[in-house]
């Protein structure tokens, strides 16, 4: 096995992390008390133990509650200080963060405080320990085209603070398709789109992702692997693939982690590189990912420091700012 210092020491790039999924149950506390929240859980160590998912749709059903105690600009401040600190520790070196703002609005959150607080962070975290960031607020799919076209509108007087759209949420049932005109709007806006998509649907959503939200990189991806014409596009294009392990393995896509298929799809030459998806509620952050995959599936050096280095290709990092990393 390859050693823990020469992965963190590889120059990453975390390109799909939900900060709302950086709340450890902890904070979750922490912050409840302080926002005058009442839980249903007596304490964190309980809240975790609750972290026994079948899908996706279980595990989100507890991260949309845990969500409840961010109130105040300091709150995201907090949450995303914390993740980076975290994430400098496992050798990130720039982190393209999504967030919910759905799940803040709707509970009369301002996109102000949201911004703020996440902002405040950022600049924190790039003069404490030189991370880079950018932000990628995500639509919920599982509401409505309209209250995704509204929410684009109202992310708009914040448009120098987010360099693409994501979309997320549950996914069966909610396909890409449901989205292509918010997409159309955003990408006339200028900005760069990304998109869930197989993570638990089938290759027909990654495909409505390629050919109708013109995505840049696709989100989880894993389900490509039954559709060979699907492969070979994705190779060909190097589309990226932000696959998250430890997510895949708690969210039951796979039974284990010798039976993920990054390394198969990292050898019928697709772009592919790792992320932590939700680390407070996945068991890891990035560094606990890489490792989980170089050990489970016996990856070889070159092919942990390709996913590396992928992760700064795929990044929207200028060309000029890769080429420091790569
Ligand atoms: N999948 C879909 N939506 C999400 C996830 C995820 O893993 N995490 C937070 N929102
Ligand atoms: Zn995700």
């Amino acid at each position: 096995t390859i050693a823990k210092d020469a992965l963190r020491a590889q120059p990453k790039a975390e390109l799909h992390v939900h900060i709302e999924g950086t709340l450890e149950p902890e904070m979750v506390f922490e912050l409840a008390e302080k926002n005058g929240i009442v839980l249903d859980y007596p304490d964190a160590g309980t809240l975790r133990q609750a972290y026994n998912f079948q899908d996706l749709q279980s595990f989100l059903n507890i991260y949309y509650q845990g969500v409840k105690v961010l109130i105040e600009a300091d709150d995201f401040f907090e949450l995303t200080y914390n993740y980076l600190r975290h994430a400098h520790e496992d050798g990130v070196v720039h982190t393209e963060i999504f967030f919910d703002p759905q799940s803040h609005t709707d509970r009369g959150i301002s996109l102000a405080a949201v911004f703020e607080g996440i902002n405040r962070a950022l600049a924190k975290g790039q003069k404490e320990f030189g991370i880079t960031s950018r932000l990628i607020p995500c639509f919920l799919r599982h509401l409505s085209a309209e209250a995704a076209m509204e929410t684009l509108h109202a992310l708009l007087p914040y448009r120098d603070f987010f360099c693409a759209v994501g979309l997320d949420s549950s996914e069966k049932g909610n396909p890409p398709s449901k989205f292509s005109e918010v997409f159309d709007k955003a990408r006339a806006e200028g900005l760069l789109t990304v998109a869930h998509a197989g993570e638990e649907g089938p290759a027909s959503y990654i495909w409505e992702a390629l050919d109708l939200l013109h995505v840049a990189r696709i989100d989880h991806g894993v389900g490509c692997e039954s559709d060979d014409e699907l492969c070979r596009r994705l190779a060909a294009e190097q589309m990226p693939l932000t696959v998250c392990p430890l997510s895949n393995i708690k969210l039951a896509v796979f039974d284990d982690i010798k039976g993920h298929n990054l390394k198969r799809l990292l050898d019928r030459g697709l772009c592919m590189t790792v992320s932590s998806d939700d680390p407070a509620y996945f068991g890891g952050y990035l560094l606990d990912n890489f490792i989980a995959v170089q050990t489970g599936l016996d990856l070889t050096w070159d092919e942990v420091t390709e996913l590396a280095r992928n992760s700064i290709r795929a990044s929207f990092l200028s060309e000029s700012e890769k080429l420091e990393w790569l």
